[in-house]
């Protein structure tokens, strides 16, 4: 996907710019060209030396320098390449694209192309938190700009949380799928896909609320590895740790009322895959105030909510194509799936054990029976990682057939 692709490659700043000599490598490896320009702040933790002689090609530097602009003027450069990638961008970098400040040729190149830009943001935790970077990467998003990163872990400033540039393979990965959608040859190019993920939080009080134990881990995983065959997807996030995968858009929600309106919004879809572990309850008559602690304890009236994926599943104009559910069991997992996914309308449902000491809710391994009208399907125990891939290959084969 990579080989023939020319990649201005913007190094901010940033201590991870020691990483990006092997980026350069790898993107080469794989045939890509790449031309680097190289800010103030880059040079101080990389050379214009190594980047020239990992990139075969001369390091931008000067906005003002005659020879530059004379063999190839900074506009032509921003234009000559099919993407910018800024790694690693700083939060000053964000800030500027942002406010469209060109003061340098880093930035000058940012404002005046007319190419796609991909960045890696990395910087200290608070940094990265600070409202005004968050700010800044929402305007970012907004405008189209593809953000790969950051991971979580120690930092370079001695202190852990987000902020560490994404791994080399993983911005190759989000570079991969960046190309793929553009040239829309995945298996599930232009496909919509709607996906929900985690647990959902239904308030007693403004404090309090009623959950399970769901982690988003393996929805979250559908949602990359449905993204990776070139679907356009939509993953309706309940509250979770998990972090927001690449190439995917994200609605996060707390309640169940919010995922069903969220979900709502999302249609039209060709395929919708409800991994969301719903709470089956609200709380009828949530206080408006925190609950004082008092001798007799509250009562709490329970009210149903709305079911999601059979809302979504019901036969109708929106319908999508293929509807997917999950069915978390304790003991006879197999015939009770069975009866929920008639019972739901929906046409695979995918059937786990989460009994205790299976390690499902929470952990990286789940161990599911894939079940369609016609058929039971017996997997390994996997990694939720190889499920969701498992799963997309399978979606993606139907696809072709049905879709
Ligand atoms: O009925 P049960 O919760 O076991 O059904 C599980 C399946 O139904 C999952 O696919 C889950 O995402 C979906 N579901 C839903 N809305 C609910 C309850 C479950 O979408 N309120």
């Amino acid at each position: 996907m990579l080989n023939g692709k020319r990649i201005l490659l913007i190094v901010a700043g940033g201590i991870a710019a020691v990483k990006v000599p092997d980026l350069i490598r790898r993107l080469r490896e794989r045939g890509a060209s790449v031309r680097c320009i190289l800010t103030k702040g880059g040079a101080q933790f990389v050379t214009p030396l190594t980047l020239a002689a990992l990139s075969g090609q001369k390091i931008y530097q000067d906005l003002f320098s005659l020879t530059d602009e004379s063999e190839m003027g900074h506009i032509q450069l921003s234009r000559d390449a099919d993407i910018l990638l800024v790694a690693p961008a700083t939060a000053d970098i964000m800030a500027k694209m942002t406010a469209g400040i060109a003061d340098d040729i880093a930035t000058t190149a940012l404002l005046a192309t007319d190419k796609p830009v991909m960045i890696c943001p990395s910087m200290n935790v608070m940094m990265w938190t600070h409202p005004a970077t968050q700010a800044n990467l929402e305007t970012l998003k907004a405008r189209s700009v593809e953000i790969v990163g950051p991971g979580a872990g120690d930092l370079a400033c001695g202190e852990v949380g987000d902020g560490r540039l994404a791994e080399v393979k993983d911005i190759i990965a989000a570079l991969n799928r960046f190309f793929q959608r553009q040239r829309g040859d995945g298996a599930l190019a232009r496909m919509r896909v709607l996906v929900t993920s985690g647990p959902t939080h239904e308030p007693i009080d403004p404090v309090r609320y009623i959950s399970n134990r769901s982690s988003g881990k393996q929805g979250h995983a559908i949602a990359a590895a449905l993204a990776n065959l070139g679907a356009q997807v939509t993953l309706i996030a309940g509250p979770t740790a998990e972090p927001d995968p690449d190439g995917v858009a994200v609605v996060r929600v707390e309640t169940a009322a919010q995922m069903l309106k969220a979900s709502r919004e999302a249609l039209p879809c060709d395929i919708a895959v409800c991994a969301a572990a719903v709470a089956d309850w609200h709380v009828a008559d949530a206080s408006k105030t925190k609950l004082k602690k008092s001798t007799t304890p509250p009562r709490i009236n329970l009210a149903p909510n709305p079911d999601i994926l059979a809302t979504l599943a019901q036969p109708g104009p929106q319908r999508p194509l293929l509807v997917i559910g999950f069915a978390a069991e304790t003991g006879d997992v197999i015939e009770k799936a069975k009866v929920k996914r008639a019972a739901k309308n929906c046409d695979w449902i995918i059937a786990n054990d989460v009994s205790p000491g299976s390690g499902t809710f929470g952990g990286d391994d789940n161990t599911v029976h894939v079940i369609t009208a016609q058929n039971v399907e017996s997997w390994p125990t996997l990694k939720k990682r190889e499920v969701a891939e498992k799963l997309a290959g399978l979606i993606a084969t139907h696809a072709a057939k049905f879709l």
